[in-house]
């Protein structure tokens, strides 16, 4: 998720990114479906992604055999959800902050937020992760599946990638910050949330850690 000239993650700033963001989608792909095989959302489920952008979630959720009843993509930035596309009856976007989500208190099964927590600093993550959790409730299907930039740091390649994305989102955050290698595990527990399932992608896209993780 390079993303673009401005250094900010303001609503504005992607505003102005909206019509950059889907060449790199393809990226994303892989981290995404692998983030939908460990969530596997079912019509059952109602479904939230957070920071849904021009909805690489969305879409691919919508490909798949089985998917949620109802879907609401959240996100701050209309051009981004401009971008978004048709979507299956039932589901829709929403603008909004994912500090403060406009929906209500547990009644969703399911969270999904990729390419989202490294962007922010570390107590606005935590305001995120909370928000995951009061959505969520505590439902036996409810979870949450998040992806972020990550390289294993236990292998000389992986320690490679990882100094090389660092590097990168460092020294041009306008361009890379995106790329910021983040670990989300101890802050999802601080949140509230057990962590499940952890999926390394280090090919194939932007190298990327998947969590799937429910309610204390
Ligand atoms: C790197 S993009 C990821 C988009 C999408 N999830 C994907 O994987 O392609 C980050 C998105 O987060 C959104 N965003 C950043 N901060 C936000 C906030 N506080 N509330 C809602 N959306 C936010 C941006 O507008 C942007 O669409």
């Amino acid at each position: 998720m390079s993303v673009g000239a401005a250094n900010t993650n303001t609503e504005a700033a992607w505003d102005g990114r909206a019509g950059r963001y889907p060449a790199q989608e393809w990226l994303e792909a892989r981290a995404i479906s692998a983030a939908l095989r460990i969530a596997d959302p079912g019509p059952e489920d109602r479904l939230v992604d957070l920071a849904t952008g021009t909805g690489a979630v969305l879409r691919a959720l919508a490909r798949r055999p089985r998917r949620p009843a109802t879907a609401v993509g959240v996100d701050h930035s209309t051009r981004m959800l401009s971008r978004v596309g048709p979507l299956p009856e039932s589901w829709r976007t929403v603008q909004g902050d994912a500090r403060h989500v406009p929906l209500p208190d547990g009644e969703t099964d399911v969270v999904t937020c990729s390419y989202l927590l490294q962007l922010l600093a570390p107590d606005e993550r935590g305001r995120v992760l909370r928000e995951t959790r009061r959505l969520l409730g505590l439902t036996p299907r409810a979870r949450l599946v998040v992806v972020t930039p990550w390289a294993d740091r236990g292998t000389p390649g992986g320690r490679l990638v990882h100094g090389a994305l660092r590097g990168l989102a460092r020294a041009r955050p306008g361009s890379w910050g995106g790329l910021m290698p983040l670990d989300p595990t101890a802050e999802l527990e601080a949140a509230g949330m057990v962590p499940t399932h952890r999926i390394l992608l280090p090919r194939g896209g932007y190298p990327s850690l998947v969590i799937r993780a429910r309610p204390a």
